[in-house]
């Protein structure tokens, strides 16, 4: 696989960090994943905004890949050298603060920031998506700016491996009784006829799939709450699903070995996915 590293393109064999990198030693850095269908960045304007905001908010100053152009750039080579056109891929960038001495406090400035890129091809779970998910609910211990797309992943990785014990596709994080999201999913419930979903804020990321499950929801004139639910409102939701770029629209029947609903996938669920889709192939 050809990767990007530093300016460079390179063998991913022959891409090499440093042992002192910040995001090896202190998971110091951000990354972004973006959709990819036959050769095209899916809503790429959104994913970059929420890398920058990131970085922003990290006060990692942009490298080079953090501009559009530079990014389309540096993708198309990518999709075309690992022969990604066609079908359905995925764009991963990471930025890390750097390599420097290990210190908790900020490197020197102008130390560059690490800048890594790859894309590889996405098998979707459409067997999964027909007969619908089972999920576990799992508590939230994570920190309390979910916002940002940071690389320190472990309660996500923790409670996905938990999941995948219980033969689960996903684990959905409860914090104080509310459901906040999924390991690497929003979540979506129907309950009392209205879609809802945890607000954008800090106990959240603010998903891009979920921007775009809730414009086609706005345009199929589903009614939309965007209100958390309650641990206790699992047990009432007619539909449960979750979304995300490596998931799109997946329908959850399960939940903790209870039936959601009449335990098939529901029919807003299955509406908002064919209008994802629609949007993906245009
Ligand atoms: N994860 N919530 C979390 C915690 C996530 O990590 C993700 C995405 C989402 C969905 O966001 P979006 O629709 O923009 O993909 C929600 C990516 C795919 C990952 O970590 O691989």
């Amino acid at each position: 696989m050809l990767v990007y590293l530093n300016g460079q393109f390179v063998q991913d064999d022959a891409a090499t960090v440093s042992v002192l990198d910040r995001g090896f030693i202190f998971g110091d850095g951000v990354y972004e994943v973006w959709r990819v269908v036959r050769g095209k960045l899916f809503e790429s304007a959104r994913h970059l905004r929420r890398l920058q905001h990131g970085l922003g908010e990290l006060r990692i100053s942009p490298p080079p890949l953090a501009d559009a152009n530079e990014l389309a750039r540096v993708a198309k080579r990518l999709l075309a050298e690992n022969d990604l056109e066609q079908g359905e891929a995925t764009l991963y960038v990471e930025i890390t603060r750097g390599t420097a001495p290990r210190a908790h406090a900020f490197p020197p400035a102008g130390t560059a920031p690490t800048v890594f890129a790859m894309a590889k091809s996405l098998t979707l779970p459409h067997d999964v998506r027909a007969t619908g998910a089972t999920v576990i609910t799992t508590p939230d211990v994570r920190w309390l700016r979910c916002d940002i797309k940071t690389v320190q992943l472990l309660p996500n990785v923790m409670a996905k491996q938990q999941a995948a014990e219980h033969g689960a596709l996903e684990a959905v994080f409860i914090r104080d009784g509310v459901v906040t999201e999924g390991s690497h999913t929003n979540v979506f419930g129907v309950l009392d006829g209205e879609l809802r979903t945890h607000p954008q804020n800090q106990f959240v990321l603010p998903g891009v799939t979920r921007d775009v499950v809730l414009e086609v929801a706005a345009a199929c004139g589903v009614p939309v709450r965007q209100e958390a639910m309650h641990e206790k409102d699992l047990d009432r939701v007619t539909e449960l699903f979750l979304s995300g770029t490596t998931t799109d629209v997946m329908p959850v029947v399960r939940i903790n070995d209870r039936a959601v609903g009449d335990g098939k996938p529901g029919p807003v669920a299955r509406r908002l996915y064919e209008g994802l889709r629609e949007r993906l192939n245009a």
